[in-house]
């Protein structure tokens, strides 16, 4: 492939990965698409999966195309599909439009999928090119991807702590460790994700809402660890947007109540100091459809998954100031030696206006 068509290659498709995250939020658990055809004359379709059960891209840009498509290239950042799901597969279209070459990122490993569209396509005579920028179209559907692959969601800590890692005084309050600006940006973070998930401790203590407030976004799902069903009867968390996970058979009568408030409970086994096991927890939700779970604490949850190295990506932002002896982050986690520390690789590290913004993802992870 000559030079100049593997730079245009690139350029389209980050056309197309630009177009797909408009879906940030709103599609999933459907992956975020994005497609662009162009042909002898430049770009003649666009489109993006805007909403779950909606057109799929591929369909939206050949619509705008019409017979514009004929024996132009269709870049998409997924594999289309050839199955039915809500609306019809896009592979046929594709072909019954006339596009002559299908150049995309990454093949879906949606087992209805999995390399049956590019084969389709190349059966019926289009040009196939897949693994164009194929790391980045990865990363924007790092969620969808590991619901199918690793069928857990894709998991970021989220803290705010002191710069000695509270999270909560020994008193409990933690009301407020960071600057509005930060927690507008936390906001920003919970529209990003399907699910945020606490533990029962966080319910009791602070009765949050756990909703996406001063920016604009949707309300993820809100996922509580509660073994012994606590929560109480008032608690604002409370709605057919909730699922309490607890351990099975314990308290009925408090497991029908917060049935009766329109959660979604969920009985699971102890681990052997009787919390919830959140590998199992995970699992649990990805069956249900989530692909990224935000875990915003409190110190105790955070321990489990810093315990059992089960998260992608952590997002801590700190107070400017030491707060002394008090919850810190991943309570009830210990080591032995520093060779076992959880390693993080620092994404990025910003101010925000004088608090200190850190990202980073799980050294376990590839680069
Ligand atoms: N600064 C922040 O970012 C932030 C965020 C959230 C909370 N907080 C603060 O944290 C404090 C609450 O701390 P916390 O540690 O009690 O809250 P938590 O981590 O939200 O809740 C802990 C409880 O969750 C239950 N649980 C179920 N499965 C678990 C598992 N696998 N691992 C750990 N816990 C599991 C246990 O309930 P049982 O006791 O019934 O077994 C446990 O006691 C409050 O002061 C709150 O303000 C701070």
């Amino acid at each position: 492939m000559s030079k100049i068509l593997k730079e245009m290659d690139k350029r389209h498709m980050r056309m197309a990965l630009s177009l797909a995250t408009r879906g940030t939020g709103k599609v999933s658990p459907n992956p975020m698409v994005g497609c662009v055809i162009v042909g002898p004359e430049g770009v003649s379709g666009w489109g993006y999966h805007s909403e779950f059960g909606g057109p799929h891209a591929e369909a939206r840009a050949l619509e705008m195309a019409g017979e514009n498509a004929v024996g132009a290239t269709l870049y998409v950042n997924l594999e289309p599909c050839l199955h039915f799901g809500k609306t019809p597969p896009c592979v046929p279209r594709i072909i019954n439009a006339g596009i002559a070459r299908v150049a995309a990122g990454i093949i879906d490993p949606d087992p209805r999928v999995n390399g049956r569209g590019f084969e389709a396509l190349r059966s019926a005579g289009v040009q196939v090119s897949d693994g164009i920028l194929g790391e980045e179209c990865r990363k924007i559907n790092r969620g969808f991807l590991s619901r199918i692959e690793r069928k857990r969601p894709w998991v970021t800590l989220k803290a705010a702590a002191s710069l000695d890692g509270d999270m909560a005084l020994c008193s409990g309050q933690s009301k407020w460790l960071t600057n509005s600006m930060s927690r507008n940006r936390a906001h920003i973070l919970r529209d990003s994700h399907d699910a945020i998930m606490v533990g029962v401790g966080t319910v009791m203590h602070d009765d949050p809402r756990l909703t996406v407030r001063n920016v604009t976004g949707r309300d993820p799902r809100v996922v509580v660890l509660d073994p012994a069903f606590r929560t109480p009867a008032g608690s604002r968390v409370l709605n057919s947007n909730c699922m309490i996970y607890g351990l099975s058979g314990s308290f009925p009568e408090r497991k029908n109540m917060l049935a009766g408030k329109g959660c979604l409970v969920h009985e699971l086994d102890g681990d052997v100091s009787g919390l919830l096991p959140v590998s199992c927890v995970l699992e649990s939700l990805a069956a249900q459809g989530v692909n990224s779970l935000l875990v915003e604490g409190g110190p105790k949850v955070l321990g489990s998954f810093l315990k059992e190295r089960l998260f992608d990506a952590v997002s801590i932002f700190f107070f400017p100031g030491f707060a002394g002896e008090g919850k810190t982050i991943g309570s009830g986690f210990r080591l032995e030696s520093l060779a076992e520390a959880v390693g993080i690789r620092f994404g990025s590290v910003r101010s925000v206006d004088g608090d200190l913004w850190v990202e980073g993802t799980n050294i376990c992870l590839p680069d």
